[in-house]
């Protein structure tokens, strides 16, 4: 009877849990680091600090900091873009610390600080590109305390070193925006970000160079009617609305350009633009039949959050499946040729957001933000949770991995090189046509350039390709300890070779 019972628990634990994905880290309730205790008092006591109404949205890895969004949907969030430095001993449950600062942090002050940030990105050139929204509260009780504003910060120096507002004509009235993609050229002056407006149905392109912005419309941002009821955790809600939402850029192509995948919320359809027309501010019209239909992707494959690596292998949460799908770009996209590359029916709920770092792991969010949202969530349990994973483990034996990675060798790229002659050939292979086999998951601090010195025409890319040179032992880097033995290692693993 003991031996039966044992059994079965030890099948419900195996049922119930990732199998790829490591936990790092995980939270009943997020918390924050304060100065000292006599300001953290005073906080929780003013109601600065309200720790139940605080759900984080969005991650990224940049070296010794992940970072963390927390939106001002309710009162009491101290900051809402947030990191936790990875170089610190371990807590499995870290505060957040706010990021660059509480004061950079403050609500309503629209020059200085930031309101309400969702998914932040960081590129090659060090840089995190980071969206405030401007607004306080939630859906239907909402101010738009300060204007969209785009916030770019020197990662050496902590420094915001761009604020653009963007304009009028980027809004609608029903603008949301939480999903930001990166398009980085050849040189860190040419690089475009593209926002997607979920619920105003636009597209919004921003120039650094230019520093301007403009806004595509279509009719493949809108949600598809049909698939607008939703089942996760238990919870059955209509989202009927919720257009264009996960974006991200794909690997360079042959003529030099990006494709710009994307879909809406509320959709199982996966759409393509080339980066070539989002880059143009006069295709914002007559460019309709640019926008292409890419496949579906089957029953059941809302997604939040896309990420598609240099090797043209897409990852994407699954909100009503408790996952992480995948799919390899070189493949039609149709059912067959999706797979999930891990699932967990607690730990997973509401997969919010996936990013890939420099060292080629994938990071993964789960908030449970649709019990947040339609209902309540229970701090007695662990809620919130950040897993990671090595890409090239988590497609291992799936329809999306790689074997023969996809390596090309672009003419329009050598001439945009020959163009801008501090750029040579080895950085252009770093940028995005290294085969999976050639990446070191290690990036020390000494083979990247330190600083990034005022941004301009003159800088390229810190020499990554140094730190990518050239050892043919993808996995052997990587150290995975056992589910017990990362609580007790003041070296987390994901660190060890690389600071
Ligand atoms: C809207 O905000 C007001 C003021 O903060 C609050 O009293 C009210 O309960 C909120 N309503 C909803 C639906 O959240
Ligand atoms: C970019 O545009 C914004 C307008 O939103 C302006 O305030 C800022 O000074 C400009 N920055 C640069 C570097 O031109």
């Amino acid at each position: 009877m003991v031996g039966k019972l044992f059994i079965l628990f030890g099948l419900i634990a195996v049922a119930s849990a990732t199998v790829k994905l490591q936990e790092m880290f995980s939270w009943n309730v997020l918390d924050w680091n304060y100065p000292d205790q006599y300001l953290k008092q005073q906080a929780l006591q003013t109601g600065a600090l309200i720790r139940e109404n605080a759900l984080p949205v969005g991650i990224e890895r940049w070296r010794n900091k992940l970072f963390v969004s927390v939106p001002r949907w309710q009162p009491g969030i101290p900051a809402t873009l947030n990191y936790i430095p990875l170089d610190a001993p371990y807590d499995p449950s870290p505060k957040l610390t706010p990021y660059p600062s509480f004061k950079g942090n403050e609500l309503g002050d629209c020059e200085n600080g930031l309101t309400t940030v969702y998914r932040i990105k960081a590129d090659k050139c060090d840089r995190l590109w980071v969206l405030d929204v401007g607004t306080y509260g939630y859906d239907p009780n909402v101010t738009n305390v300060c204007p969209y504003a785009l916030n770019v910060y020197d990662l050496h120096t902590d420094q915001r070193i761009r604020r653009y507002v963007f304009r009028p004509e980027d809004i609608v009235s029903s603008t949301f925006i939480a999903n930001i993609a990166l398009d980085e050229g050849l040189t860190c002056d040419d690089t475009f970000a593209y926002f997607s407006d979920e619920l105003g149905y636009g597209l919004i392109a921003y120039s650094w160079e230019q520093n301007k912005s403009w806004r595509f419309s279509h009719s493949y941002f809108m949600p598809d009617p049909l698939v607008g009821d939703f089942n996760i955790a238990g919870l059955n809600f209509q989202w009927g609305a919720e257009g264009i939402f996960g974006i991200s850029a794909g690997p360079m192509g042959a003529d030099g350009y990006r494709t710009l995948y994307f879909s809406p919320l509320t959709s199982f359809t996966e759409f393509a633009v080339s980066t070539r027309i989002l880059r143009d501010e006069s295709k914002v019209k007559g460019s309709y039949r640019d926008f292409k239909v890419v496949g579906s992707r089957g029953r059941d494959t809302h997604t939040t959050a896309k990420v598609m690596d240099s090797t043209g292998v897409q990852l994407f949460a699954l909100i009503d499946q408790n996952a992480v799908g995948c799919w390899n770009s070189a493949l039609t996209l149709k059912p067959q040729n999706v797979a999930l590359v891990d699932k967990d029916d607690v730990g997973l709920i509401f997969p919010c957001d996936v990013k890939i770092d420099d060292s080629r792991n994938v990071w993964v969010i789960s908030d449970r933000m649709s019990t947040f949202l339609e209902s309540e969530l229970n701090y007695g349990e662990i809620n919130f949770r950040i897993y990671v994973a090595p890409f090239d483990k988590l497609t291992e034996g799936t329809v999306c991995e790689t074997n023969a990675p996809v390596v090309q060798t672009p003419k329009l790229l050598l001439n945009y090189a020959s163009q801008t002659p501090l750029y040579n050939s080895p950085h252009l292979e770093s940028i995005s046509q290294i085969p999976s086999e050639i990446f070191l998951p290690a990036t020390s601090p000494k083979t990247s350039t330190t600083s990034f010195n005022s941004f301009s025409s003159k800088n390229i890319y810190p020499k990554v390709s140094s730190s990518l040179r050239f050892s043919k032992q993808p996995s052997q880097p990587y150290y995975f300890p056992s589910s017990q033995s990362h609580t007790s290692n003041k070296n987390p693993w994901w660190l060890q070779n690389n600071y």
